[in-house]
């Protein structure tokens, strides 16, 4: 099994980070294929806990190349800040290498986002604010600049003329702002941090391609998740890359063929952040509980997760726009105290049951969950290493999950601890 696909199939933070760190030292290589340092993943070792951003989820296995995809975009100062930080604790990260065909995210990217946002007032996306979808529109726009032109201050120099030009022109007309100094951007993009990033810059595809030839096991991390997708997300209230399971193809360089697992990140009930259509959203102490139990506060950014009950129209969804072989089932202790669970097994409209998703953003705004409700197991399951160890509604539960979406749950989470994994023989 060369290829295995990582991805999650809510709205991001359903533990991705923990499982690719969990499988890494079974890989040979780890990469990221798309987002930017909008993405933060988890990993718990021990008493101590990792939040990386850009960095793969492999990092701290030495024996796994850790590669940033071309369909990532790099706000270098973010991702040598984030390598400080791993050396700084002790992790050797001579193993991670950035594709030069990755966009890169420059200052003008970041000060657009927060402006946009601003402009947007109450219908705000919630937003990052890392400049994530103005880089990818300048990429789309074929105006970006790369990683690669880094390594070439004259390119370089030329391309950051010509965008800035545009860019401050919006800046001072459209948004009232001051112009950005291309000597600056300049001075920082390529004297100081060029030649930190320079050894890393590589050709990734190549390297990707000689692992997969070689018969090794490659990974590729997805960041956010199935329902932020551009396409098949809750547009507008999405990201702007392809998180999807395809898109590991367009974002590390490799075809359709060498994707041959492909687990589908899924947490026992639902979160999301920022705006956008939710329709198990709780108000109410159960969603309180979930966010209390749960920790769910965003780990870059710090704001409060919105929660819900699980959605399996979604996550059938989510199954065939993934391909889903495996799911990996996170933060089942997070249910431990409650008397009764409930599933989102339909939706409700306008006297109709739906048993997909309406394609309809404003039909999807306007649905009513139809609920299975499950006996709770009030028991604490953070201790269990088998299946036979859960309560027997906890596991019934999961197979309930696992009918409900039609793929085979094989691993559980019972807490955020790397160990906390029930594997699912
Ligand atoms: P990612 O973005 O998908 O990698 O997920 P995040 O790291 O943003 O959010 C997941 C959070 O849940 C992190 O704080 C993890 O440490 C934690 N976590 C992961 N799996 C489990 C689990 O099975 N149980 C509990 N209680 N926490 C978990
Ligand atoms: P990980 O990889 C959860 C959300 C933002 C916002 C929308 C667009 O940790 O699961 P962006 O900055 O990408 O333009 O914001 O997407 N978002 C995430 N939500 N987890 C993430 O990443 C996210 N990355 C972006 O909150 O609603
Ligand atoms: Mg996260």
């Amino acid at each position: 099994m060369p290829g295995t696909v990582v991805v999650g199939t809510q709205w991001g933070d359903e533990g991705k980070g923990k499982l690719t760190d969990l499988l890494a030292p079974d890989m040979d290589m780890v990469v990221r294929y798309q987002g930017g340092h909008n993405a933060g993943h988890t990993i718990v070792v021990g008493d101590q806990s990792f939040a990386v951003r850009l960095v793969p989820s492999g990092i701290l296995h030495p024996g796994t190349m850790n590669v940033i995809g071309n369909g990532v975009v790099v706000d270098p100062r973010v991702l040598l800040e984030e390598l400080d930080t791993l050396g700084g604790r002790g992790i050797d990260t001579s193993n991670l290498v950035v594709s030069g065909n990755a966009h890169l995210i420059l200052p003008y990217h970041q000060e657009v986002d927060r402006l946009a946002e601003r402009y947007l007032g109450r219908h705000k996306l919630g937003t990052t604010k890392s400049g994530i979808g103005p880089a990818y529109a300048d990429k789309a726009a074929r105006v970006g600049l790369r990683v690669q032109d880094l390594l070439d201050p004259k390119i370089f120099r030329q391309k950051l003329d010509v965008v800035l030009k545009e860019k401050n022109a919006m800046l001072a007309k459209v948004y009232n702002q001051l112009p950005l100094s291309a000597d600056d951007i300049a001075g920082c993009y390529l004297d100081e941090l060029a030649p930190r990033l320079a050894p890393r810059i590589a050709d990734s595809v190549h390297l990707v391609h000689e692992a997969l030839e070689a018969g090794r096991n490659v990974m590729f991390e997805g960041a956010q998740a199935t329902f932020l997708d551009l396409d098949h997300g809750t547009y507008p209230f999405v990201t702007s890359s392809n998180p999807v399971a395809g898109g590991a193809c367009a974002g590390a360089g490799v075809g359709p063929r060498h994707l041959d697992r492909i687990i589908g990140i899924t947490k026992a009930y639902l979160t999301r952040v920022g705006s956008g259509p939710f329709p198990t959203e709780l108000f109410d102490d159960a969603g309180d509980l979930l966010i209390e139990r749960g920790r769910e506060w965003g780990t870059n950014t710090g704001r409060r997760r919105r929660s819900g009950w699980f959605d399996a129209v979604m996550l059938r969804h989510a199954v065939r726009l993934n391909s889903l072989t495996d799911i990996f089932l996170t933060k089942l202790d997070v249910l431990d105290p409650l008397e009764v669970v409930k599933v989102c097994v339909a939706y409700e409209v306008d006297g109709e049951r739906l048993d997909h998703l309406p394609y309809h953003q404003s039909v999807l705004h306007k649905v009513e969950p139809v609920y299975a409700e499950l006996p709770g197991w009030q028991a604490d399951c953070s201790g269990a290493t088998t299946l036979d160890e859960l309560p027997t509604e906890a596991r019934d539960y999961v197979r309930f999950l696992a009918e409900q979406g039609g793929v085979p749950v094989r691993y559980v989470g019972v807490g955020p601890e790397r160990l906390q994994t029930v594997r699912v023989a």
